[in-house]
């Protein structure tokens, strides 16, 4: 098969790109950085298969500018950056890595959460500027998670495993999908809710839905005005799940507590304002960014890559 071309975005671990260079003649973005859309093009136009990141926007005309192309596999589990269905028009598969960054990516929300709720980052800055004089009675307190509600947006695999750690915590849990996850229901107690309930009574809200149409700002004013105010928002899941200036003016007025956040609605931009505020923690995308994970999902890409341009059906066909 070294007839057949692999286009890689951008490089990922050794071990998938191994991987792939055993069977194909391989091609991976030599910058550091994420390529423009002309590039994209360029580098893809001979390609049998393409290996992308959540920032390339997959769209028909470079689907059409790849008229060899049999598979697109996105080195992520979330894939609104590709238009699933131009590929399935052209018979292209799409492909992304479900799974294998459950646990990273429910873990990073859990940092954030404690993070924010317990102030975790600004009792780091106040005590490197050498604040630190001794213990107070009211230095920096935040807010209990023991026994709060926790809201989860979301009961997918990485909203159980976000539920999962709750349970340590003895929290109460909510949560709010397009239908029950009985599963869910049994292992955490979690409580079925619709999404203005789930606001009102959670101490967390935790967003874990993908980004589609539907749930585009599907929090804005209207929602953060539903919250509590000691309550906080993080999201691990997608930047534009959130209307980002609103959420901003919500951290301003007290309209919530604070928030933890992992994904921007335009990044690697930030809202204006978003950076001032001491009642947020800003992460740089890194839900699924631990050694062990990324070299699982660099497997996972080559794998379902391999089983493509072999003509069979890849393992992990994204649904349409
Ligand atoms: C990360 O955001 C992913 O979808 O894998
Ligand atoms: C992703 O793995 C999800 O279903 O939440």
């Amino acid at each position: 098969m070294q007839d057949k071309r692999v286009f890689v975005t951008r490089k990922i671990p050794q071990i998938g790109l191994d991987m792939l260079h055993e069977h194909f003649s391989v091609t991976v973005n030599p910058h550091d950085r994420p390529l423009t859309k002309d590039e994209l093009i360029d580098g893809v136009k001979d390609a049998h298969g393409l290996l992308c990141l959540l920032n390339d926007e997959i769209t028909y005309d470079v689907m059409q500018a790849a008229p060899n192309l049999k598979v697109i596999t996105n080195y992520a589990v979330g894939y609104n950056n590709i238009d699933v269905s131009a590929a399935n028009e052209k018979g292209i598969y799409v492909t992304n890595t479900p799974g294998v960054l459950t646990d990273a990516t429910a873990d990073l929300a859990w940092a954030l959460l404690l993070s924010v709720s317990r102030r975790v980052v600004e009792g780091d800055i106040y005590t490197r500027a050498g604040r630190f004089t001794g213990w107070g009675p009211m230095l920096l307190l935040g807010g209990a998670v023991a026994g709060k509600t926790l809201g989860i947006v979301g009961m997918g695999r990485i909203g159980q495993a976000v539920a999962q750690r709750a349970t340590g915590f003895n929290m109460n849990i909510l949560y709010h999908d397009i239908e029950p996850v009985e599963s869910a229901e049994k292992a955490y107690s979690a409580k079925y809710t619709d999404l203005h309930d789930l606001l009102n009574q959670s101490d967390y809200v935790s967003l874990h839905a993908p980004l589609t149409d539907e749930t585009h700002h599907m929090i804005g004013a209207e929602q953060l005005g539903m919250m509590k105010q000691t309550a906080y928002l993080i999201n691990s899941a997608r930047g534009p799940l959130v209307d980002e200036k609103a959420l901003v003016e919500a951290l301003k007025n007290g309209t919530i507590a604070g928030a933890g956040l992992d994904v921007y609605e335009d990044e690697p931009e930030l809202a204006p304002g978003l950076i001032e505020l001491p009642n947020v923690v800003l992460l740089p995308h890194l839900g699924s960014a631990t050694s062990e994970t990324r070299n699982q999902m660099a497997k996972m890409v080559a794998e379902n890559i391999t089983a493509a341009l072999k003509g069979d059906t890849p393992a992990n066909l994204v649904p349409e």
